[in-house]
């Protein structure tokens, strides 16, 4: 599992244990935590790193991959693209080729429903345009498409999730987000509640949706890393190189996280109404149809439980 020591990845290699595999985690540890490995085998290192990914192959017998391991802040891409094709498009290039010289030739892939871009139509199908609005959402779909090249020239299958807005934590808040870095609506939702920052400031009020504010469909972490098991039996199963958006199916306003974050926790989140924020699309969610047809799979949670969740990891992380 590469970047394992992450957020959605330390979710995935737990569940991946849970369900009885036996796995490794390579993290080069710029983000990651050790603590969120809880006890899984380590491997400090880059995805790059060709000798260090065949050895890991190696040593621990490795039949297939789950990578994460990427830079993610949309922001940052813009100003440092070369860090992050670097990265996210030749470090997926790099570990593919160390993969399949280990003969490894399994690799579910951490993609991005920011490869579609704002969408013509909601809900948002596999088939809707591939059309990157940022750096970082084009790095997903170059790594897409290096996946697809890896089918054609050595047989590696792929599954790509295109995940739609990640958030959460573990229920038993043993792990989750780590908020210093984060920008998500979320996490900055939780931070203005226990007065760890500013208020919030939504951002647009005069968008097309029924209370003026965005739309998102926001995912449980554990619901998508019940995702990554499901891409992982399936490769195991001889399935074709795939696709598939990982969402609830289901928008929610920023209002509305708002609201049911005051509802369930009991307390005020401090606001403020702000201008729309430049290149943020005014609905997006997933039509998860496909995914549940193909890896028999759909999200369980709703936006309660990733509220709950974030308020129970939040208020007892540091
Ligand atoms: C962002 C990324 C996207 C990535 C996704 C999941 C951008 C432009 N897009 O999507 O590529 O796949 O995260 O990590 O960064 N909001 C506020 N106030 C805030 C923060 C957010 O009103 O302080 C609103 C946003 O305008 C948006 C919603 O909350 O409507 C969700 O925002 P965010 O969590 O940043 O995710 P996205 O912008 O959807």
């Amino acid at each position: 599992v590469t970047g394992g020591a992450g957020y959605i990845g330390s979710h995935t290699a737990r569940a991946l244990r849970n369900a009885g595999y036996d796995i490794v985690i390579l993290d080069s540890l710029e983000f990651g935590s050790k603590d969120a490995v809880l006890g899984a085998p380590l491997v400090v290192g880059d995805i790059a790193d060709f000798d260090l990914v065949a050895d890991t192959c190696r040593k621990y017998s490795v039949t297939s991959c789950v990578h994460f391991a990427a830079y993610k802040s949309v922001g940052e891409s813009m100003e440092k693209p070369a860090r992050y094709i670097r990265n996210n498009v030749a470090g997926t290039s790099s570990l593919a080729e160390a993969l399949t010289a280990s003969d490894v030739d399994k690799i579910v892939f951490s993609s991005s429903c920011s490869v579609y871009g704002t969408p013509a139509v909601v809900p948002v199908t596999e088939s809707a345009p591939i059309s990157p609005e940022s750096i970082y959402a084009d790095t997903k779909a170059m790594a897409e498409k290096v996946l697809g090249w890896f089918d054609k020239t050595h047989g590696m299958k792929s599954v790509s999730l295109r995940y739609f807005n990640a958030a959460g934590a573990s229920m038993d808040a043993a792990i989750g987000e780590d908020w210093t870095v984060t920008l998500n609506l979320i996490p900055i939702v939780m931070k203005a509640l226990l007065g760890k920052r500013g208020p919030l400031e939504i951002f647009g009020t005069d968008y097309p949706t029924p209370d003026g504010t965005a739309v998102r469909d926001y995912i449980h972490v554990e619901d998508l890393a019940a995702a990554h098991v499901k891409a992982i039996e399936y490769l195991h199963s001889g399935g074709p190189t795939t696709a598939v958006n990982a969402g609830t199916g289901t928008g929610s306003s920023v209002l509305e996280v708002l609201k049911a974050t005051e509802r369930i926790t009991g307390q005020a989140v401090p606001h403020t109404f702000g201008p729309q924020r430049a290149g943020d699309p005014s609905a997006t969610f997933a039509d998860p149809a496909n995914c549940e047809r193909v890896l028999g799979w759909k999200a369980t949670h709703g936006l309660d439980a990733i509220i709950e969740s974030t308020y129970r990891w939040h208020s007892t992380s540091s």
